[in-house]
């Protein structure tokens, strides 16, 4: 029996029934979900689930972005079909999200009919209210592949500082932007050859044309104080025009009329989110698209999305939207960046955690709670520090919440056979209880998660205080206070409740388990009633304390200290496919690259590698190589059993450092063709890839064998 004794008033939200459309950004379909990603995700979804439980219509969807040179290229290096690639991809993003509970109505892809159909006609319409131009443009081109490149597919000399193998647009040396055309002794990322400069017609989106709306919009109230005054700064910078089109040969969609002319990734990515929502509304006739779209809608519609996407989702998207017909966003939420112990997530450091690596180690509503705590509305970075969450998720979850039950649970079950009493031993405790449900109610909806998270254990602090005042294990003792200690664990037991109705929308899962033990739903509105004269089960421990030892499993797994051209997780993908590794880059991945997923080996599998301290005799250039030097390796002192190597590590090293150095090789691997000669054998060197890969110096190598740098 539920009886409702707190006299507080219904909700103001209860009364009015939202329409709600949520989006998380849609993430790129060529790389794994890391601890980043999770943010937004673990973000939106204790949002979307909150409003859930507040009885509102709500919808949360999203998709893969699977456009642009970078996924097409990507396909090609692994030997597949972009199409193969992005749905296996696509599998391991469901995978990963689904086991961190987020709750998506619908996950789509970018490449679907629906999107296709949506970004044709958004264009059409952009196109028919005048709102596409074009120009002729003159942009570097790679004639050996026979393609343009974007800027980071550029590389040469920076010609403000000279410092060599820098980036297309941007020089890490001395921090200088440029462009692409501007480098020096530019060369092709994509196939080494010196890039051209050729003219191409391009196909611009006119953003200046919606300047005064996107100003009123801005100050309509409706985004964060800081996403308001960056786009005042970009007012004040002035608007430009916008590249929508790419040529081909391009993974994307052929632009209406143009042949040989694609939208640009970002064109079609956000149209993405009606694509998902349009396919959800087709499998359930219930929901009604248009309700949501079209320029009249009364629905909500939010997209949450990190720091670095705000230009896209702020001026281009409602741009492209208003000059369609359709509704803008209600609001934009973005979010900071995600550090780990204080620094830029590191493959060196083991900090690049990956969504499926931290799954290997723990559970995953540490990660949901730990970010809840240190989530704002604003978008300032967040620290995951991983001792601190290790401590917070400990002190708060275990100590604080689930302490309540298990103090008080056994004494019910035992004793009062698992009946709570019909008595409330202290009504302002409860009262104090139940009556933060408006306020923690407001922390959630303004996003603002940390502070509701801090008021729901400011409460388990004072129900853990009351119970310790109390002593109900002393009181036992005493046959004559039988019916007070039933009070008081009933008490406690029903308290454990309201705050995990509280924490329903960050831990669903622990919530589920608390639900089988109170034979109670925790809906939102329950949080005003308390349990009496009512059953409930045995006791069963909720939640482990978060394993300092597994953290570190989960840092030490996620080193990546062997250099692969070719990764664990394009291993993978490729391995689902059957496809045989049929390029260059494919052929320079490490058999022993560091790989927690990858099969088994016995030790005779592991003899089988003739691995050989060898002195570096000879090291060149490879002309056309954009990572690849050629080198000679001796086998033995005297310089008579020599072998030709191409290694990958050209990032690291001038061919004239490495003369003298020694190396591991492995020396019975089959000798292979490849494009610029034969390669017999392979080099092991050590470091996260690009600058940091080292092999062996002649000292190191005498003194400590497998040492390496
Ligand atoms: N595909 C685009 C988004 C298109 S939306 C129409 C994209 N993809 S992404 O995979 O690079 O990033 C997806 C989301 O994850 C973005 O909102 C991005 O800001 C967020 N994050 C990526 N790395 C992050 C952190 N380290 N920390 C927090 N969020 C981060 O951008
Ligand atoms: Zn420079």
């Amino acid at each position: 029996m539920s009886t409702a004794i707190s006299s507080q008033t219904p909700s103001p939200t209860s009364a009015k029934k939202r329409k709600i459309l949520v989006t998380c950004a849609l993430p790129y379909a060529n790389g794994s979900i890391h601890l980043g990603h999770l943010l937004e995700h673990i973000q939106t979804d204790i949002w979307v689930r909150f409003q859930r439980m507040r009885g509102h219509e709500t919808y949360f969807v999203c998709a893969d972005d699977a456009h642009g040179t970078p996924i097409m290229l990507k396909a090609q290096e692994l030997g597949i079909s972009p199409e193969e690639m992005i749905n296996a991809v696509r599998e391991e993003h469901m995978a990963d999200f689904s086991d961190f509970y987020i709750s998506f109505d619908n996950y789509h892809s970018t490449h679907s009919d629906e999107n296709k159909a949506f970004a044709t006609e958004i264009y059409n319409r952009l196109h028919a209210n005048g709102h596409i131009k074009t120009r002729i443009i003159s942009q570097l081109y790679d004639p050996e592949k026979g393609m343009f490149l974007p800027d980071r597919f550029v590389k040469g000399t920076c010609p403000k500082c000279k410092a060599e193998d820098q980036n297309g647009d941007n020089c890490d040396d001395c921090g200088a932007t440029y462009s692409p055309t501007e480098v020096l002794n530019p060369r092709s990322v994509v196939s080494g050859a010196t890039p051209i400069l050729k003219d191409s017609e391009h196909y611009f989106f006119d953003l200046p044309a919606f300047e005064e709306m996107l100003k009123n919009w801005t100050r309509s109230g409706a985004l964060q104080e800081e996403m308001a005054n960056k786009l005042a700064e970009w007012f004040d910078q002035g608007l430009r025009q916008w590249d929508i089109s790419r040529d081909a040969p391009y993974f994307g969609f052929e632009i209406p009329n143009a042949p040989g002319k694609f939208f640009y990734v970002w064109l079609d990515a956000p149209i993405g989110y009606m694509g998902s929502f349009k396919n959800l509304c087709d499998k359930n006739p219930a929901i009604d698209f248009d309700s949501f779209w079209n320029e009249n809608s009364t629905a909500e519609l939010y997209h949450f999305i990190g720091k670095d996407i705000i230009y896209f989702h702020s001026l281009f998207w409602p741009a492209m939207l208003e000059g369609a017909g359709y509704r803008k966003p209600t609001s934009v939420f973005a979010h900071g960046f995600v550090t780990v112990n204080g620094a830029k997530m590191s493959k060196s450091k083991g900090t690049f955690i990956k969504g499926r690596t931290y799954l290997e180690h723990l559970n995953p509503e540490y990660l949901r709670y730990y970010y809840a705590a240190k989530l704002t509305n604003r978008i300032d970075d967040l620290d995951l520090n991983l001792e601190d969450f290790a401590q917070r998720v400990n002190s708060d979850l275990v100590g604080k919440v689930v302490n309540i039950a298990s103090r008080c649970a056994s004494f019910i079950t035992k004793r009062f056979d698992g009946m709570l009493s019909a008595n409330i031993d202290d009504q302002a405790l409860a009262d104090d209880v139940m009556n933060a449900g408006d306020s923690i109610a407001a922390h959630y909806e303004s996003r603002d998660f940390g502070r509701g998270m801090r008021e729901i254990m400011a409460l388990a602090d004072k129900v853990n205080e009351y119970i310790a005042i109390k002593e109900p294990w002393q009181l036992i003792k005493d046959e004559s206070k039988q019916a007070e200690v039933h009070d008081i664990c009933s008490l406690g037991i029903n308290m454990f409740r309201t705050l995990m109705i509280y924490l329903k929308p960050v831990l669903p899962v622990l919530a589920d388990s608390t639900a089988a033990f109170l034979n109670d739903e925790l809906v939102w509105e329950g949080h005003k009633t308390l349990l009496t004269d009512h059953k409930i089960n045995k006791f069963k421990a909720l939640l482990q304390r978060v394993d300092m030892d597994k953290v570190n499993a989960m840092t030490e797994a996620s080193k990546d200290s062997l250099v692969g051209a070719v990764t664990t997780e394009d291993k993978k993908i490729k391995n689902k496919k059957k496809v045989k590794a049929v390029d260059n880059s494919a052929a320079l991945a490490n058999p022993l690259a560091a790989d927690p997923i990858s099969e088994e080996i016995q030790f005779d599998d592991f003899a089988k590698i003739d691995l050989r301290i060898v002195k570096i005799i000879n090291a060149e250039h490879v002309e056309k190589a954009d990572k690849l030097l050629k080198l000679t390796l001796a086998l033995d002192n005297n310089g008579v059993e020599t072998r030709q190597v191409f290694a990958g590590i050209k990032s690291a090293y001038q061919p004239e450092d490495l003369i003298g150095k020694h190396t591991v090789m492995v020396a019975n691997l089959a000798p292979r063709k490849m494009r610029f000669g034969m390669s017999e054998g392979m080099v092991l060197a050590a470091g996260p890839g690009g600058q940091d890969l080292w092999v062996l110096n002649p000292d190191d190598g005498a003194k400590a064998g497998m040492r390496v740098k």
